[in-house]
């Protein structure tokens, strides 16, 4: 069956349902998501969405800008950044417009807490920059934005897998999907295509990422011979639940949780003597891996702690009720009288499909785009985030710039035709399918995927170094080997999750492959790119975004300048 919209977006978290609430009533819009919309994995994001409200205290988007130009390592994009943070005051009262239940202050106004490396004063201390929903930010905001697409009727395509983008010439012509409960193949036409795929955190062992989190958007753009930016940077969040991975937000010691060694010690006070606590993720996960190394994990494993028993049952109960309660179901600890065991967990990519501030996908160095393709979310890379995120910057982000793609979607609908109908993808998509169907007594997908993700954690996790990377490399090779011979045993239509898996593990040993040689080839550390061998940022060889673009002997590193509009690197120090 072929079907037809002008706009389509792939993915239905915030990023994409921003896009589509841009387009209400003025374009035939639709939204594909592989997952029912409301389980996107923006749903889970907890801690809050930044803007220098000055709400509680003095704020500006200049330190904002300032804060996350530095967070980057100075590799974000100070043009988009600039864009990002002083539009993020409206993107929240459009928020609370739409009905978002922001907490509040005793006054009535929206509340705001400290995150890692928001400071006032270009450095100076720590302010409270994000707006939030007690620990619910992401789950909330999601809700809303989905609530407004169904009250204008957007289209949705719930439980369809994109397997392949479609191209009529050069112009991209819309998607070929997989109707999850029907088993039926479906090409879907339109004049744009929206990617809002999300990340691709799933790749690694210890992860807070949903299982969605495949990277899928990402490699179908790479695949379609286009390259993918900046992807050697892999976040790891500082505090993920020991030894699960699940996200602890960092709104615990927004609220004034501490981080403790074997020794009961502050260690952050050693490793950021301004902030401490509240220094960027990439600062705290590594000040955690080297006490951990240095035996001064608990009880000689691989966690610290959490301290928030002294903050008091009532601001727990009401600030960070979820947080406690993953405590107390997953471990049985309750954290108003113990602390919490916590880890750094791999939680977000700062690089990803490269687009200009309107979402418009870039295809080189020079900055040339492909016709009718878009990308925002985690998913592209704008960049805004450079080297390393600041917390609660990514929200906003996905708002901004789903927004921002959303208006240049409708903008270049004008100027289009439909695209030609691609009966040649759909026949690719069908026999590909056909063919992982028919395959016998092969080795299923699950025994990769558990090494693939035992090789990333090993290999390219936050220290790497270069014989690692190489043996990395060499093993994900080994395995994309193995991958071509996977075979699915269900054979069934309606909901093949097998098949599914199978064919995001692809996905995934294709990002892998393409994060460890970013990785290898940048010689120098920034951000959460740590090389022991190289342990100094290197401005003078390393100050450009990678670019990695597919060759059929694996990824060919490119590089592009960053662009640096108020603030020359410096030293990066909390
Ligand atoms: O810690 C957190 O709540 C995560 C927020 C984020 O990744 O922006």
């Amino acid at each position: 069956m072929n079907i037809k919209h002008d706009i389509l977006i792939i993915g239905a978290g915030l990023a994409g349902l921003r896009a589509a609430v841009e387009c209400l009533g003025q374009a035939d819009v639709a939204v594909v998501s592989k997952v029912f919309p409301t389980r996107s994995h923006s749903g889970a994001a907890q801690g809050g969405i930044t803007a220098a409200l000055g709400n509680e205290e003095e704020d500006r988007w200049e330190w904002h800008l300032f804060d996350t130009v530095k967070g980057s390592d100075y590799l974000g994009d100070q043009d988009a950044i600039e864009i990002m943070v002083r539009d993020a005051p409206r993107v929240i009262y459009e928020l609370e417009h739409m009905g978002v239940p922001f907490s509040r202050t005793p006054e009535g106004k929206i509340a705001q807490r400290n995150f890692g490396g928001h400071t006032r004063d270009y450095g100076k201390r720590p302010v409270k920059r994000a707006c939030h929903a007690a620990d619910r930010t992401g789950r909330v905001v999601l809700d809303t934005l989905y609530d407004q697409c169904l009250r204008h009727q957007v289209k949705f395509y719930s439980e369809h897998y994109v397997l392949s983008l479609a191209f009529d010439r050069k112009r991209c012509a819309g998607v070929v999907a997989y109707d999850l409960p029907t088993g039926e193949i479906r090409f879907l036409q339109a004049k744009s295509v929206l990617l809002a795929t999300g990340g691709c955190g799933r790749i690694y062992k210890t992860t807070s990422n949903g299982f969605a989190s495949t990277g899928d958007g990402m490699s179908l753009v790479y695949q379609a011979g286009f390259p993918l930016e900046d992807m050697e940077f892999i976040q790891f969040h500082p505090t993920g639940l020991y030894p699960l991975g699940i996200l602890v937000s960092e709104a615990a010691r927004g609220e004034g949780g501490l981080l403790r060694n074997r020794l009961g010690e502050r260690f952050m006070e050693r490793y950021a003597p301004t902030v401490k606590d509240l220094a960027a993720r990439d600062v705290v996960s590594r000040a955690i891996l080297t006490e951990i190394r240095e035996k001064r994990g608990i009880a000689g494993k691989d966690y610290v702690h959490l301290d928030l028993t002294h903050l008091g049952e009532e601001k727990i109960e009401e600030r960070l009720w979820e947080i406690a309660s993953f405590a107390r179901i997953y471990l049985g600890i309750d954290p108003v009288y113990e602390p919490i065991p916590v880890q750094p967990t791999c939680h977000y990519i700062m690089g990803g499909i490269p687009t200009d501030v309107d979402g418009r996908v870039l295809v080189d160095e020079k900055g040339s785009l492909v016709q009718g393709l878009y990308a925002a979310g985690e998913c592209a890379c704008v960049s805004v985030h450079g080297a390393n995120r600041l917390g609660c910057n990514s929200l906003l982000d996905l708002l901004v710039f789903g927004r921002r793609s959303g208006l240049a979607m409708k903008r270049d609908l004008s100027r289009e035709e439909y695209p030609v109908f691609s009966e040649g993808s759909l026949r690719n998509a069908d026999s590909r399918i056909s063919e992982l169907l028919s395959r016998q007594d092969r080795e299923k997908s699950g025994s990769i995927r558990k090494e693939m993700q035992a090789v990333m954690m090993r290999y390219g996790s936050a220290f790497r170094k270069d014989e690692g990377l190489k043996k990395g490399i060499e093993e994900i090779r080994s395995l994309k080997e193995r991958y071509g011979e996977v075979r699915v045993s269900d054979h069934g239509k309606a909901f093949n999750y097998e098949l599914v898996e199978a064919i995001e593990l692809g996905h995934q040993l294709e990002l892998s492959e393409v994060i460890l040689l970013s990785a290898l080839q940048r010689r120098e550390s920034r951000g959460a790119h740590w090389r022991e061998d190289f342990p100094q940022r290197a401005d003078r060889y390393y100050l450009k975004h990678s670019l990695a673009f597919p060759t059929p002997k694996g990824p060919e590193i490119r590089y592009k300048p960053v662009k640096i509009t108020k603030f020359q690197p410096e030293a990066r120090v909390y």
